[in-house]
């Protein structure tokens, strides 16, 4: 071979690793941003990533952008390894026309998904963009619309994380919002559909971007975001540290680690960590650290909808997603936000086969015109939906409260729980004592010569014989009323009962859910 095509090569993917240039790429860190090499770096496996489509330009013409034709076209793509496992990867260029997407930019990324689809392997997206590429028009839109079918058709088959690292703006936040998890970094990446000066013209509204769009924004209220990190490098760190859970694929169980943690043992303190006051709260996450393996528990969600909590742990090695009530929260009252928040997270497990572990103590649906007209019947449908809908090994343990329709709810018996044990000062009743009873003896009460005795009398007789575990233990709707202490071994062998459950839905198209 001649050496001037090798020098020719050589001249091309250094040309390419560039960017677009040291002004640039300098504005980037001065920013507190990585250029999109430099994430990638961060993000894999060290020395792992092979670039795919480094060479490509665009072939647009018109408003000065022929004159100028980028090796890679703004967005970085190939595949490598994170914890010496298969993934894809495109990490978008803000130095290189601002990232913006066109023709070319959008088919390096859907390449990127059909392989990701065809091969079994996550997909993860950096982006960092301004949005389509003006100049391209509607190549650009219909390039993002390309991105947006591959998202829906990979939902389910693949993981696919997003990172949000600098704008992401208009009809390009709908491809992150169609993966499965958002990463966002505070000061450093918005998401809105339309930017303050358009909300400005339009609604008459002064916000600043990271009011409208930032990363505690979309993690606290909207629950767009599903992570927000202080900086770049938490981040992506975070992203390894997620992928640690998952699968590959839909066609495979979540990565077992061997455990460091005894599966028999026992913990004393589980049994004073739910006070006996029915209304006194406690941490749920003390209940979840105290009973699975070493304590360590991975939070999706963290800052969103706090009386529900959702995330990954393992037990005895295998990997469990945990859906928490937290009673230290509106004393876990299950709400609009807590609902889809928990349906989602219950529907990602089932598509990637990991198990569901249920820690209940709910004191029903959240009652109030702000919650009715907000939809709460429709919302809490969408988890009991997705809890009835979910055919992997699905545990619950009963700490202390579950009444009413959120005892139906929270994976009970009914809705296909496999294993459903309760802690001995379960209540398990239609509603909390006091209102029961002032609904039932009204007319007794109120004729009694000590309306207050009375009504205290038969509150004691209502909570011995209904706020317990005992009615349903009798009916096999609990299957064991179990010593808190005794959660994690217990839990432990169910799973290892259900390892090879299977059970299907009735074939279908696909179902209706009530969205
Ligand atoms: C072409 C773009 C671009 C775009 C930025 N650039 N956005 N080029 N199309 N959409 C270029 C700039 O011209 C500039 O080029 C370089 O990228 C860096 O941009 P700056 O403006 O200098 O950077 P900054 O000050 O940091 O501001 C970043 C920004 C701003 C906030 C993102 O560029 C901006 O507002 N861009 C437009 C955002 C937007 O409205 N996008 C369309 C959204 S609608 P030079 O050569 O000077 O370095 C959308 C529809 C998707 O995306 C539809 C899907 C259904």
């Amino acid at each position: 071979m001649a050496s001037d095509k090798i020098s020719q090569l050589r001249r091309m993917k250094e040309e390419a690793a560039a960017g677009g240039g040291p002004e640039r790429i300098a504005r980037q860190h001065r920013a507190s941003k990585m250029t999109a090499r430099e994430r990638l770096a961060r993000l894999l496996d060290p020395n792992s990533f092979q670039e795919i489509d480094a060479l490509v330009t665009h072939r647009a013409t018109g408003f000065g952008i022929e004159k100028s034709h980028p090796l890679g076209d703004g967005v970085v793509t190939g595949y490598g390894a994170i914890h010496g496992r298969l993934v894809y990867v495109y990490a978008q260029d803000f130095t290189v026309t601002g990232g913006s997407l066109g023709e070319a930019h959008a088919a390096k990324i859907c390449k990127l998904q059909d392989l990701a689809l065809r091969n079994g392997a996550p997909l993860i997206g950096l982006n960092d963009s301004g949005g389509a590429r003006i100049q391209e028009g509607v190549l650009a839109l219909g390039g993002y619309a390309d991105i947006f079918l591959r998202n829906t058709l990979a939902s389910g088959v693949v993981p696919q994380i997003s990172a949000i690292m600098g704008p992401c703006a208009g009809g390009a936040v709908y491809s992150p919002a169609l993966t499965d998890f958002i990463f966002m970094v505070e000061g450093g990446s918005h998401m809105f559909i339309t930017g303050p000066e358009v909300v400005r013209a339009v609604i008459h509204e002064d916000v600043s971007f990271e009011q409208l769009g930032g990363a505690m924004v979309h993690a606290t209220t909207s629950g767009v975001a599903h992570f927000a990190e202080p900086d770049e490098e938490t981040c992506l760190a975070g992203i390894r540290t997620l992928l640690s859970y998952l699968p590959q694929n839909n066609m495979e169980d979540p990565p077992y680690e061997a455990p460091k943690d005894a599966p028999g043992r026992m913990d004393a303190e589980l049994d004073t960590i739910a006070p006996d006051e029915p209304n006194k709260p406690y941490d749920m996450h003390h209940v979840i650290q105290h009973v699975v393996d070493g304590g360590v528990f991975f939070e999706v969600h963290r800052h969103y909808a706090q009386n529900i909590i959702v995330g990954f742990a393992r037990l005895n090695g295998r990997v469990i997603g945990i859906v928490a009530n937290q009673p230290a929260v509106l004393a876990g009252v299950l709400d609009i936000n807590a609902s889809v928040k928990g349906a989602r997270f219950i529907r990602f497990c089932d598509c990637f086969n990991i198990p569901i572990v249920t820690f209940e103590d709910v004191p029903g649906f959240m009652p109030g015109i702000a919650q009715e007209h907000g939809g709460i019947i429709r919302h809490g449908a969408q988890l009991l939906f997705a809890y009835c809908e979910a055919t992997v090994p699905k545990l619950t343990v009963i700490t202390r409260k579950s009444y009413g329709g959120a005892y139906c709810v929270m994976n009970s018996k009914h809705v296909r729980g496999d294993v459903n044990l309760a802690w001995p000062n379960a209540e398990i009743a239609v509603m909390g004592p006091e209102g029961a009873v002032n609904i039932i003896f009204r007319k007794q009460i109120e004729a009694a010569a000590d309306p207050e005795t009375e009504r205290a009398k038969l509150v004691a007789e209502y909570r011995e014989r209904f706020a317990s575990p005992y009615v349903a233990a009798a009916r096999g709707y609990i299957d064991d009323v179990i010593e808190p202490r005794e959660t994690r071994p217990k839990l432990i062998s169910a799973l290892e009962m259900l390892q090879n459950k299977r059970d299907t839905n009735p074939h279908k198209k696909h179902a209706n859910m009530p969205l």
